[in-house]
């Protein structure tokens, strides 16, 4: 549980950012190269590992269902059980703040013989996990237990043989179509996950770089079908986890919207179901070179110039969301900056992360004498360009991450400072947030 007490902090108006940064590793990658490499026969080396909090308790969850996993030097080592042989764990499954990994593991013991116990924080708590419940019952999930709505705590038993199915997605949700995926890994015959809507690919890339059968085809209406082959043995792999984009999203949009900076963000992640942030940011005028695109370890990555833009409101089309998903927030601080109307929209799963992110955002925002009109579904942010005016309110976080660096980041442009009620939820994601932003020159304290 999060029980320790807020702290607070402040960004004020910084001079010009400059310098060179390397965020932490990819969240999403940095999960599944632990369960995987938890999973698989083997020894699975992970560099640029991601150690942040939620990622750490994914690793604590293998752990405790069998696998080794240990630091060594700069690298992380998880010796897996063996596709298949997971053990039942003795204690409940602790979570904290991660709904990646809580839904994924769900999906992975689905298909166990096995009771699982999954507990978490308060805002994980809160959130829906009758999505990755739903297509788990059909292959033969029990839920032995759950709070109302399908919540934390949520104990599961799996059946002593998992049936295969074909599902379609309901939702853009990267979480659930993995949850299935992870749960065929333990069924016999060809599971098939039908997502109308693409969204992040990586676990169908990492599991058929494990060793995994799995084929990908998209039909005439865009809907992607994936079909994996049911247990498959999974071998250990090298894996070097490129820059989390959504972690880079913060100096980006700083240095975009403090004037005069220059910094310049390296080996970020390209893939292209996760850099709908930076086409936005490019359409709304931001000054943004993408230098020495490379391929490191199956993915396109790629070094970003980034400086001090005068942007201009844009309307973001709606099937961009799945690949900005987590960007919102900070994109929602650039437009504070922009001139004119940026107007967001197709935002329905933005309610259900860490914390409801449209209200908090407009709460934010309108705390900082920021214009802006919250829909059901939507957001218009009308933005004052220079920051004139803007600042001197108190944001609450509600135990989010992104709301906690994305203010942090408005801090550093608005006239008056930006405070934030709470900064401890950042280790979740990017534990040396304030030292690097620090380090580019922004005030925080
Ligand atoms: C993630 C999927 C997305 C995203 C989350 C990470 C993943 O969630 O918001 O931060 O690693 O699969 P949804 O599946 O709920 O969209």
């Amino acid at each position: 549980m999060h029980t320790t007490e807020p702290r607070p902090m402040s960004a004020r108006r910084s001079d010009a950012l400059s310098g060179r940064a390397r965020v932490p590793g990819d969240k999403s990658i940095s999960h599944r190269a632990l369960m995987f490499g938890g999973l698989a026969t083997g020894e699975t080396r992970i560099t640029g590992l991601l150690e942040g909090e939620d990622v750490l308790r994914t690793g604590e969850a293998m752990k405790a269902m069998g696998a080794t996993i240990e630091k060594r030097g700069d690298e992380w080592i998880a010796t897996g059980t063996g596709n298949g042989a997971l053990l039942e764990p003795e204690a409940p499954l602790d979570f904290g703040n991660a709904g990646t990994g809580v839904r994924l593991t769900m999906g992975l013991v689905g298909s166990y013989d096995m009771t699982t116990r999954f507990i978490g924080d308060a805002s994980l708590s809160r959130r829906p996990m009758g999505r990755v419940l739903d297509p788990l019952k059909e292959m033969g999930l029990q839920v032995l237990s759950a709070e109302p709505g399908d919540r934390l705590p949520i104990t599961l038993r799996g059946p002593k043989h998992a049936a295969p199915i074909s599902y379609r997605v309901p939702m853009p949700s990267a979480q659930v179509k993995s949850a299935v995926l992870l749960a065929a890994l333990n069924t016999p015959g060809v599971t098939t996950v039908i997502e109308p809507v693409a969204t992040r690919d990586h676990t169908e890339k990492m599991l058929a770089g494990f060793g995994a059968a799995l084929e990908v085809e998209t039909d005439a209406e865009g809907a992607r079908h994936i079909r994996i082959e049911g247990q498959p043995k999974l071998i250990g792999q090298t894996i070097a986890v490129p820059a989390d984009p959504s972690s880079a999203a913060f100096p980006l949009v700083a240095a975009l919207i403090v004037p005069g900076s220059d910094v310049v963000i390296e080996s970020m992640l390209m893939n292209p179901t996760r850099t709908g942030l930076v086409t936005t940011l490019m359409e709304m005028g931001a000054n943004i070179e993408i230098l020495e695109r490379r391929n490191e370890g199956g993915e396109d990555v790629a070094d970003l110039r980034v400086r001090g833009s005068e942007l201009k409101g844009v309307n973001v089309p709606e099937d961009r969301a799945p690949s900005m998903i987590d960007e919102y927030p900070v994109l929602a601080v650039a437009a504070s900056f922009a001139e004119g109307d940026t107007l967001m929209q197709g935002l329905e799963e933005l309610r259900v992360k860490e914390s409801d992110r449209l209200s908090a955002v407009a709460e934010g925002l309108k705390a900082n004498g920021v214009d802006c009109e919250e829909g059901e579904v939507s957001l218009r942010v009308t933005g004052r360009p220079g920051g004139k005016g803007l600042g001197g309110g108190t944001v609450k976080t509600h135990l989010d991450h992104r709301i906690a660096m994305s203010f942090l980041v408005m801090g550093l442009a608005t006239e008056k400072p930006v405070t934030i009620d709470d900064q401890t939820m950042i280790a979740t994601s990017f534990p040396d947030f304030t030292a690097l932003m620090t380090r580019l020159g922004a005030m925080l304290d």
